[in-house]
């Protein structure tokens, strides 16, 4: 557990700061208002609320069908909760595709409505415009490239980036279009170790790997997956630090038998006529 009094609260410069000094940056995501203050009380650096609340949260099969309004809510929720840690919104399918309009319009409606400190989107190159444009209006930009899970379908599957050498150039030349658009920091997901780390040399701002080996700048995990809350798929990278399921269904099914046989609730946990 992390002293909190020594703690100060992490901003985009402090997490600059962290690859400067060589220190490895801890990342989780967060959906909710409870998940979220223990989190942030465990020392995280940053929590991001991911668009896979879409799966682990609402059991869609993937990340297209979250919402602006689904996401303001989460964001919102998790900013409340949260005193040190970094708050980082996803922005969600076709919430920046579509026009530069609309990219900012919606990073603004994170920031104003929902608190987010930062916003995080999907894209190579291809996205370097929009991440400035939206730095230009004040807010700090995460990027996120390898196999990014909005273009799932481009991809034909979660399948490892930079293996090939094609693959391995366009991720370099957009990380470092990410940097020069003006990006804090940038996700690589899925993504050839050796070229992760080639990658994080080639950029002055942190990297943060999932699945993209121990040379990023730090790591970053979703949280249901390292709770073992969902196992409808468990990636090769995922590591499980608890198994919640069976307490949750133990303290479920122990209710049930309490109340099936009267044992709950007791008088202790009842309000009795006063004398
Ligand atoms: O949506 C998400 O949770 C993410 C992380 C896995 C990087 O984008």
């Amino acid at each position: 557990m992390v002293e909190q009094s020594e703690r100060k609260k992490v901003t985009v410069a402090r997490f600059l700061d962290r690859k400067i000094k060589g220190e490895k940056i801890a990342v989780l995501t967060a959906y909710d208002y409870f998940t979220a203050r223990i989190l942030d009380k465990a020392g995280v650096d940053s929590l991001l609320v991911g668009d896979s609340v879409g799966m682990v949260l609402y059991g869609e099969k993937g990340t297209h069908p979250v919402t602006m309004e689904m996401m303001l809510a989460h964001v919102r929720a998790v900013a409340r909760g949260t005193q040190y840690a970094l708050v980082i919104a996803d922005m969600p399918f076709m919430s920046y595709q579509p026009s530069l309009e609309t990219a900012i319009t919606n990073a603004g409606k994170f920031v104003r409505d929902s608190f987010a400190e930062a916003v995080k989107l999907e894209g190579g190159i291809e996205m370097a415009a929009t991440v400035k444009r939206i730095v230009e209006c004040g807010i700090p930009v995460m990027g996120h490239i390898g196999m990014t899970p909005q273009s799932i379908h481009r991809f034909g599957g979660a399948r490892v980036q930079g293996r090939k050498e094609e693959s391995r150039q366009y991720l370099i030349e957009s990380a470092q279009a990410l940097e020069e658009a003006g990006a804090f920091s940038m996700v690589l997901e899925l993504v050839q170790a050796d070229t992760a780390k080639e990658i994080t040399e080639a950029v002055h701002i942190p990297t943060i790997g999932i699945g993209a080996g121990k040379n990023c700048d730090g790591q970053v995990l979703v949280v249901n997956d390292i709770l073992g809350m969902y196992d409808i798929y468990v990636p090769k990278f995922v590591r499980r630090y608890a198994n919640l399921p069976p307490i949750i269904q133990k303290a479920a099914s122990d209710f049930v038998a309490d109340v099936k046989s009267g044992a709950y609730p007791s008088e202790d946990e009842s309000f009795l006529k006063k004398e």
